[in-house]
């Protein structure tokens, strides 16, 4: 069987002999450190991890770590990698003072991409998509989520996901499908928003579930968006088609979005980024995992969400980059570190755990992502050298990755 040994690693980081499938409130400040270490892949699994003086002396192919870290790759939990074209344009709105409301309201915004999907080719999306991809695999982005939502009509919502499932067969990661159809509410539906409602329950959905093309279903639950309510009959259609609910919630204000995620067991709630004590007790007494998308509210210059809170009330703070045209356009999983460490004063520690097990987590790729376990997949990589793990959010902005290896090879 070929094997890969990685020696001489000055820190192997997230590695874990008991298995968690989480880490929650105060324990996400501590992290499995391995010094002076080696780690042995097998195949696509990870075989075996230890001290140097325990360290196999062949092998048929060996990198060396010295000075470096070795980490699991990131579990990207929240992104919308296929869209047609980038928006600069609204970019520079923003900066001479319109709100991101502002921008939808007028036309912009989601509808902006969604005109611009619909008129793009399925093979057209397919490349810029598979670019994206491969740009934040070599930010060391090892598991991802995609959605869909900038269709807005039966076609081309269908045709967003055909690209995921494009993604899904030739992507060397882990690729999760979310359907994601109310997304925003078409101008043609402004005033029958109702139509557009039943449209995404009685159409969009069983097709969508029919062909096996999601594995999960968002609901944009906001103000100016979907109301709670709608929100709620969209997600209890999507678990009749047995698609669990991972919905974007309180970005624009305390609007009832994570209490109706709560409410019907969404895997995760999403943004976050207005939350009060409310939201928080919610969270509290469910299974739904809290995830934060700092690189939004940085490139939105909207509120950081309440990391520290969340964490002191026990929960499980999961870090997610939502890439995407519009609120973010970044995949850099170690930006999104650097940001929350920075601007949500989360520990290094607790951000790595952040982004890699509960990232994992809220994808259900637990068993196999995440962290270095033995019988896990080998989604690894080596980071530029660094003393130690706050190395990696101190240097914002650097390239830290160095070396990425992908079941078991080197990428
Ligand atoms: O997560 N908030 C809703 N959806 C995306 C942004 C979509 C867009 O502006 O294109 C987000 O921020
Ligand atoms: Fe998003």
């Amino acid at each position: 069987m070929p094997n890969l040994l990685i020696r001489n690693i000055h820190t192997l980081v997230q590695a874990e002999t008991i298995r968690r499938s989480l880490v929650k409130g105060v324990d996400m400040a501590s992290i499995p450190l391995l010094h002076e270490a080696y780690l042995l892949i097998e195949n696509d699994r990870i075989a075996a991890f230890g001290p140097m003086a325990e360290c196999p002396e062949r092998a048929d192919e060996i990198l060396d770590a010295t000075g470096r870290l070795v980490l699991p790759s990131w579990c990207d939990s929240h992104t919308h990698i296929v869209f047609a074209a980038t928006r600069e344009e609204e970019f520079v709105d923003r900066i001479r003072g319109l709100s991101y409301e502002e921008i939808a309201e007028r036309g912009g915004g989601i509808l902006n991409s969604a005109r611009k999907l619909q008129a793009a080719s399925e093979d057209e999306l397919f490349v810029g998509a598979w670019g994206r991809l491969q740009e934040v695999i070599g930010m060391g982005t090892g598991a991802i989520e995609i959605k869909s939502g900038y269709g807005l009509t039966l076609e081309s919502e269908l045709k967003m996901l055909r690209v995921v499932r494009r993604l899904k067969e030739k992507s060397p990661i882990p690729v999760k499908a979310t359907f994601l159809g109310a997304h925003a509410i078409p101008t043609a539906y402004k005033t029958c928003r109702e139509d557009y409602i039943s449209l995404v329950v009685n159409e969009m959905l069983p097709q969508v579930a029919g062909e096996g093309l999601a594995d999960y279903c968002d609901v944009f639950c906001d103000q100016g968006f979907f109301t709670p309510e709608e929100t709620d009959r969209i997600l209890k259609a999507g678990w009749k088609w047995g698609l669990k609910p991972k919905i974007h919630a309180n970005e624009l204000g305390l609007t009832g979005g994570v209490q109706v995620g709560v409410a019907n067991q969404a895997i995760s709630v999403d943004h976050l980024e207005y939350t009060s004590e409310i939201e928080i007790e919610a969270l509290k007494n469910s299974d739904t995992l809290p995830t934060l998308l700092p690189g939004c509210a940085f490139f939105l210059g909207i509120p950081f969400a309440p990391a520290r809170q969340m964490m002191h009330a026990g929960l499980p703070v999961v870090l997610a980059s939502d890439y995407n045209p519009g609120s973010c356009p970044s995949g850099n999983m170690p930006f999104v570190i650097s940001l929350a460490c920075a601007k949500m004063k989360m520990l290094p520690e607790e951000a790595v755990n952040a982004a890699t097990l509960n990232g994992a987590r809220a994808m259900e790729l637990e068993a196999d992502y995440g962290t270095i376990a033995v019988g896990k997949i080998a989604n690894v990589f080596i980071t530029t050298p660094m003393l130690s793990l706050a190395g990696l959010p101190y240097a914002f902005g650097s390239n830290v990755v160095e070396v990425v290896v992908l079941r078991g090879k080197r990428y």
